[in-house]
C-alpha cells in the first residue's frame, strides 16, 4: 500500500474512493459536512446534503454510507463517514471513523482511495499526526495472515494506493514526513504481528534469530549477532540455561544493532521477552487456550518489528534490541520447582515455579544490556496474567526506576494511542520474593503479581535506567479475532524518535 499526500480539492480527485467526513448534527438536524465534504457537495450541486437530508447517514461514529456516481465529483464512489458530534469529536472519534473508513475500503474492494479524514483538526494535534495515525490504521485493517491456509483467498483486498487529502493549498513538510514514518512503522508492525501469528512449531527461537538476520541483510545500519547455548554458559545465565533446558530447541540470543545516531552516542536498548511457547515447564499450564501460548514472543516480536521500523524510516537514533529466546518445556532435563540457579548477575534464585520463566530469561538479558552501557534499557515482555486482570487489554503496565523515563513512555504511547499505565515499584513488594534458600524467589504469590514479577526484574536493572512494559493484556486478542496486534510497536517507535528530538 503506497500512500502519498495532496492538496487539492476533493472533486477533482480521480480516485476509486473518496473519503469525506461528516458530524453529527447536536439536534435533530442533518449532519454537517467537514470541509473537504462541503467542497465535494459545492460541486456536486448539494446532492451530498440532500441524500444526508433524507437521514440516511447519522453521522454517529463509525457509521458509514457509500454514494455511487456523483456527477461533479471526479471519484468513481463517495464514502462519507460519521465522526460524531462537533463537540464530542476528538482522538478516538478520529481513529474509529479511520477503523469504519477502512473496514468498508477492505470489503468494497477498491484499488485506490482518496482519504480526506486528514483534512480535520483533532483538537490540538498537528497534520503529521491525523497523517500517521490514517497510514496506520489503513495498514492495519488490509494486514493478512493467510500464508498457512492452503486455499488463498484470492480475492484478498488490494488497496495499492492512498492519497492523504488536505484541502488547504499546502500540505505541511512535517506531515510529508511522518507518511514516510508511518509507512516504516506499519512495516514494523506486521513484522511483528506476522511472528506472534506464527504457529510454534515454525517461530521457534532459530526462526526468530533467522528473522533477525533477514532484516540485518536487507536493511543498511542494522547488524545482528547471534548468542548460542555455549556462549551463554560461557556468560554463565544460570536463568536463561534452565528455562531452555526441557526444550529440544536451541536458545537464541538475538543481539540486533541499529546505529543511526550519532557515532559513539549511548543506545537505547529494547530487551524482548522471546518464549516462543510457554507451556509453564513442569509447572504445567491448564490446557484450555494454552495454543494462545505461542504468542509469549510479543515482546521480542516488538523489539524486532520496531528496529525494522526505525532502521527502515532511517531515523537518526541508535538503538540495540536484545532478544533471549527459548521454549519453555516439561521433560526430563526440565528444570523442576526448587531447583536454585545462579544468574549471570551473581544472584542466586529459587525457582520456586518454572511457570515463572520469563522473569528468569529477561534478568540475564537485562545484565547483559550493562554491557552496551546504554543510555536507557526499556524490556517489553507478556510477563503476567495478573496484568492482565489488573489492566485488562487497554493499557500495558509500566513499571520504572526512572520517572523521567515513566513519563517519556506514557506521552510516547498517548501520542501513538499505544496506552500504558503506570504501575507501583515500591520497595515494599520486594519482600514477597524472599526464598529461605537463594538470595530471592522467582514469584511472590498471588497478591499484586505483576507488581512482585516487576520488583524481581528491578533487581537486575539497578546499574540501569530502566523500565519494564508487561504487555500480557495487549499484545495480541483472543476468541473469534484471535491474533497478534503488533502493539507496542507504535509506542517504541515513537519513543526512539521522541529521545532523538523529532
Ligand atoms: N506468559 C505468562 C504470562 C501470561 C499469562 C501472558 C496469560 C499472557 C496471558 C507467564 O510466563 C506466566 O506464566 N506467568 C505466571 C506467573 C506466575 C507463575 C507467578 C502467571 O501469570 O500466571
Ligand atoms: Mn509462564
Ligand atoms: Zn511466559
Amino acid at each position: 500500500m503506497e500512500f502519498s499526500i495532496r492538496a487539492a480539492a476533493p472533486q477533482s480527485v480521480k480516485t476509486g474512493c473518496l473519503v469525506l467526513g461528516v458530524f453529527h448534527a447536536a439536534g435533530a438536524g442533518a449532519p454537517e459536512l467537514t470541509r473537504a465534504a462541503a467542497a465535494a457537495d459545492r460541486a456536486a450541486r448539494g446532492r451530498l446534503a440532500a441524500v444526508l437530508a433524507q437521514g440516511d447517514l447519522s453521522g454517529k461514529t463509525g457509521r458509514t454510507l457509500l454514494l455511487h456516481g456523483v456527477a461533479g465529483v471526479a471519484a468513481e464512489r463517495v464514502l462519507l463517514v460519521g465522526l460524531g458530534t462537533q463537540k464530542e469529536f476528538g482522538e478516538r472519534a478520529y481513529l474509529d471513523a479511520l477503523r469504519a473508513a477502512a473496514g468498508t475500503l477492505r470489503e468494497l474492494g477498491a484499488r485506490d482511495a482518496a482519504v480526506y479524514l486528514t483534512d480535520v483538526k483533532v483538537g490540538r494535534r498537528a497534520p503529521a499526526w491525523n497523517v500517521r495515525h490514517a497510514a496506520l490504521a489503513l495498514r492495519d485493517a488490509f494486514y493478512r495472515f493467510d500464508q498457512l491456509k492452503s486455499k488463498k483467498n484470492d480475492a484478498a483486498p488490494r488497496l495499492a494506493s492512498v492519497t492523504l487529502g488536505f484541502v488547504g493549498a499546502s500540505v505541511p513538510e512535517a506531515a510529508r514526513e511522518a507518511v514516510r514514518e508511518a509507512a516504516a512503522t506499519a512495516d514494523g508492525v506486521a513484522l511483528a504481528r506476522t511472528l506472534g501469528n506464527l504457529p510454534p512449531n515454525i517461530c521457534t527461537p532459530s526462526y526468530l534469530a533467522d528473522e533477525a538476520r533477514k532484516l540485518a541483510r536487507q536493511i543498511p545500519k542494522l547488524r545482528v549477532e547471534v548468542l548460542e547455548r555455549r556462549d551463554m554458559e560461557r556468560l554463565r545465565m544460570g536463568a536463561m540455561l534452565s528455562v531452555t533446558r526441557g526444550s529440544h530447541q536451541p536458545p537464541k540470543l538475538i543481539v540486533l544493532r541499529y546505529a543511526g545516531g550519532a557515532k559513539g552516542k549511548a543506545p537505547i536498548v529494547l530487551v524482548g521477552k522471546g518464549i516462543t511457547f510457554d507451556t509453564g515447564g513442569i509447572s504445567l499450564k491448564p490446557a484450555g487456550e494454552m495454543d494462545e501460548m505461542k504468542f509469549d514472543m510479543s515482546g521480542a516480536g516488538s523489539v524486532l518489528g520496531a528496529l525494522r521500523a526505525l532502521a527502515g524510516m532511517k531515523a537518526p537514533v541508535n538503538v540495540v534490541g536484545i532478544v533471549p529466546a527459548c521454549e519453555n518445556m516439561p521433560g526430563g532435563a526440565a528444570s523442576r520447582p526448587g531447583d536454585v540457579v545462579t544468574t549471570m548477575s551473581g544472584q542466586t534464585v529459587e525457582i520456586l515455579n518454572t511457570d515463572a520463566e520469563g522473569r528468569l530469561i529477561l534478568c540475564d538479558a537485562l545484565t547483559y544490556a550493562e554491557r552496551l552501557k546504554p543510555d536507557a534499557v526499556v524490556d517489553i515482555a507478556t510477563l503476567t496474567g495478573a496484568c492482565v486482570i489488573a489492566l485488562g487489554h487497554v493499557v500495558a503496565g509500566l513499571f520504572a526506576n526512572d520517572a523521567r523515563l515513566a513519563d517519556q513512555l506514557r506521552d510516547a504511547g498517548d501520542e501513538a494511542w499505544d496506552r500504558v499505565w503506570p504501575m507501583p515499584l515500591l520497595e515494599d513488594y520486594q519482600e514477597q520474593l524472599r526464598s529461605n534458600f537463594a538470595d530471592m524467589a522467582n514469584i511472590g504469590g498471588r497478591p499484586a503479581g505483576s507488581v512482585t514479577a516487576a520488583c524481581y526484574l528491578s533487581r537486575f536493572a539497578k546499574k540501569l535506567r530502566w523500565a519494564h512494559l508487561d504487555i500480557a493484556g495487549v499484545a495480541y486478542k483472543s476468541g473469534r479475532d484471535k491474533g497478534s496486534t503488533g502493539r507496542p510497536v507504535p509506542l517504541l517507535v515513537r519513543f526512539a524518535l521522541a529521545r532523538a528530538g523529532r
